[in-house]
């Protein structure tokens, strides 16, 4: 087979088979396919789209590039969970340990923050020692130990998309549904759970920006998951305003321990027992949802999610003093609190232009490998649908030095906007989207 010949048929609109796909996926991560071929490759696709059989046939291409981890004994109660990112979502780092503490097995791979969004492993590397560069031999040792892991993907798992992400980047083809289904359930294949909670979100401070766009990927996941005989599950959520009060590495650490005690915000505790329920059920330890939900709440509340987190930690190399006192944290030199500039209800608060704010902080990455500060951040102590008074707190910066106050003040005040009457707050879970339905 020739590389030119499977680029020139994607080209011209023709459908590739299973064998084309598999052979130029190969050829990706061997060498024999060169970067410029696979580029060329990757804008025919973004270009001419895929059929759902030739998404499914590049999704299994892709898993199948590298090992898939073996869970044994422990598939059957093993679910995975994914969000496609945004700003302020800690969400894993609750999840996944609620899920831990009612019997699920949580093989998780993460990622780091880019643009925008955060990275689960950027936020854990908030706390001194924690590892996340486990391999596959320590990951499954501990999971079969503790019942859950959170760490980076291993270079062995998936590693066609390692390549053609790192392609698509530079390219201008990340945005191309085909491509997107097929990195992000690559990985999760690869990963070994039969099941898979996704969390898909919609807003100004996520990839898809409006919940019909939202719901189309979710709907794609689920569909193509499904056909690579995963059962797949996921879940449409807001991500219009920052989830929880806390934006910024440390601080999101800090949001999500207290969590874990039982303790904070109504719409990150929404989500958490939303997707903390859909695993619960996905491993079969409940017989409906409502029973799942109520098994989540009872980790949260009885402190049995938090010890789950805490051995995680403990297990991966973390100082879990840091854990039991949050103040050991990483904790930024300044803190400022910003006032409302007018009497009103809090109409908007964009997370997209948060998102942005906290990059230019140094709390995510304009581009791979920038180094971040874990201190630094923003806490929001009004959000949308909240009355608020001239003067009266709206959220507090958290910086390294005065010299980034001025533009980091403007910039997410510059993300308010502020009505004279209640505004509609928007509900922060959308569809559940599954098999079939
Ligand atoms: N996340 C991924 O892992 N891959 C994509 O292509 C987009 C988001």
């Amino acid at each position: 087979m020739q590389a030119v010949e499977v680029i020139t048929r994607k080209r011209d609109g023709g459908e590739l088979t299973a064998e084309e796909i598999r052979w130029f996926i190969q050829g990706c991560v061997s060498g024999e396919v060169a970067d410029y071929q696979a580029a060329a490759w990757l804008m025919a696709v973004y270009l001419q789209g895929m059929s759902q059989g030739e998404t499914v046939e590049l999704t299994r291409a892709m898993a199948e590039s590298g090992n898939i981890l073996d869970l044994g004994d422990l598939a059957s109660r093993a679910v995975d969970k994914h969000s496609t990112g945004g700003v302020g979502d800690k969400i894993s780092l609750v999840v996944v340990p609620v899920a831990a503490a009612a019997g699920v097995i949580v093989p998780k791979m993460s990622g780091r923050g880019l643009g925008m969004s955060g990275g689960t492993l950027d936020k854990l590397e908030s706390i001194p020692g924690f590892r996340v560069d486990l391999s596959d031999a320590e990951i499954l040792e501990q999971i079969r130990r503790i019942g859950l892991v959170i760490t980076g993907q291993t270079p062995s798992l998936a590693p066609a998309d390692g390549k053609l992400y790192a392609l698509r980047d530079v390219t201008a083809t990340v945005d191309s549904l085909p491509l997107i289904v097929s990195s992000i359930l690559s990985k999760k294949i690869a990963g070994g759970a039969p099941a898979i909670v996704l969390d898909v979100k919609a807003g100004r401070g996520a990839f898809m920006t409006n919940e019909g766009e939202a719901e189309q990927l979710a709907r794609a996941l689920v569909d193509i998951g499904t056909r690579c005989d995963r059962r797949v599950i996921a879940r449409v959520s807001n991500m219009d305003q920052p989830l929880g009060q806390a934006v910024g590495n440390a601080l999101e650490i800090r949001e999500a321990v207290e969590m874990l005690h039982g303790n904070g915000a109504a719409d990150l505790r929404e989500v958490v027992l939303s997707l903390a329920g859909e695993m619960i059920l996905a491993a079969g330890l409940a017989v409906d949802l409502p029973e799942a939900q109520a098994k989540a709440r009872q980790m949260l509340e009885s402190g049995a999610a938090f010890q789950k987190f805490r051995a995680m930690i403990a297990a991966q190399g973390g100082d879990v003093t840091v854990v039991d006192d949050l103040s050991r944290l990483p904790t930024a030199p300044i803190q400022e609190i910003v006032t409302a500039p007018m009497d009103g209800y809090v109409a908007s608060l964009d997370a997209g232009t948060v998102g942005r704010a906290l990059v230019a902080l140094g709390a995510g990455r304009r581009k791979k490998g920038d180094t971040i500060d874990h201190r630094v951040g923003v806490v929001f102590h009004r959000k949308i649908g909240a009355s608020v008074h001239v003067g009266e707190a709206l959220f507090t910066l958290h910086l390294a030095d005065r010299q980034q106050e001025a533009d980091a003040r403007y910039e997410i005040l510059g993300a308010y906007r502020f009505s004279e009457q209640p505004p509609l707050v928007p509900p922060i879970l959308g569809r559940r989207i599954t098999a079939g339905a």
